[in-house]
């Protein structure tokens, strides 16, 4: 299965992606990582040795025109499957309708609860004593897609947005990689 990853932060969950698939077991592989920005986590993939492309949401007049360079690099690369991973950035439209089903998303927290750019410090405002990680089928919505795997995880007397999300991508990359690994092998479809 080829696996284009775009991120926009520190890449942490590609990282662990980038691992899983350097064994030669692992039915995927990672051939592009994109990222919206300068990234830091594009470090990893050039570690691995894996092509990386930056479409700078900044460089562009509007989110469709962003969405369409973002479109067109992805078609070069002809996915089977993208994976949004810390990606902060909803998708446009064109994008999604492009590469649905076979778009998916990991989120730290338990969908449907706590969706958007901020589930961890949500969680937190909201006083719960446990949130999730979550892994979905990306659709037009903001983490509104099909669940497609997820795990509750505890919120700790003390926990700063932080260390509740140290706790959460440990589950999230574990998840991603499960998830990845199953689509793959056709056990998931992506709907
Ligand atoms: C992950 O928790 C992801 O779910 C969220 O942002 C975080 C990205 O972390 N959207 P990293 O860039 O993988 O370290």
């Amino acid at each position: 299965l080829k696996v284009a990853v775009l991120i926009s932060g520190t890449g942490s969950n590609l990282r662990a992606l980038l691992e899983a698939a350097a064994d030669p077991s692992y039915p995927a592989e990672i051939i592009a990582v994109g990222a919206d920005r300068d990234a830091a986590g594009l470090a990893h993939a050039e570690e691995f040795g894996v092509p990386t492309f930056v479409v700078p949401f900044a460089a562009h007049e509007s989110r469709e025109a962003w969405g369409r360079e973002l479109t067109a690099r992805l078609a070069e690369i002809e996915p089977d499957l993208v994976v949004l991973s810390g990606l902060m950035r909803l998708l446009p439209h064109g994008v999604v309708e492009r590469f649905a089903p076979n778009i998916i998303n990991t989120h730290p927290a338990y969908l449907p609860e706590f969706p958007g750019a901020h589930g961890v410090r949500d969680a937190l405002a909201a006083g719960v004593d446990q949130t999730g990680a979550s892994v979905i089928v990306v659709d037009d919505g903001v983490d509104t897609g099909p669940i497609v795997a997820q795990e509750r995880i505890p919120v700790l007397p003390g926990d700063t947005e932080e260390t509740l999300h140290d706790r959460i991508k440990p589950v999230e990359r574990r998840l991603l990689i499960d998830v990845v690994r199953r689509i793959a092998t056709g056990d998931l479809p992506p709907r």
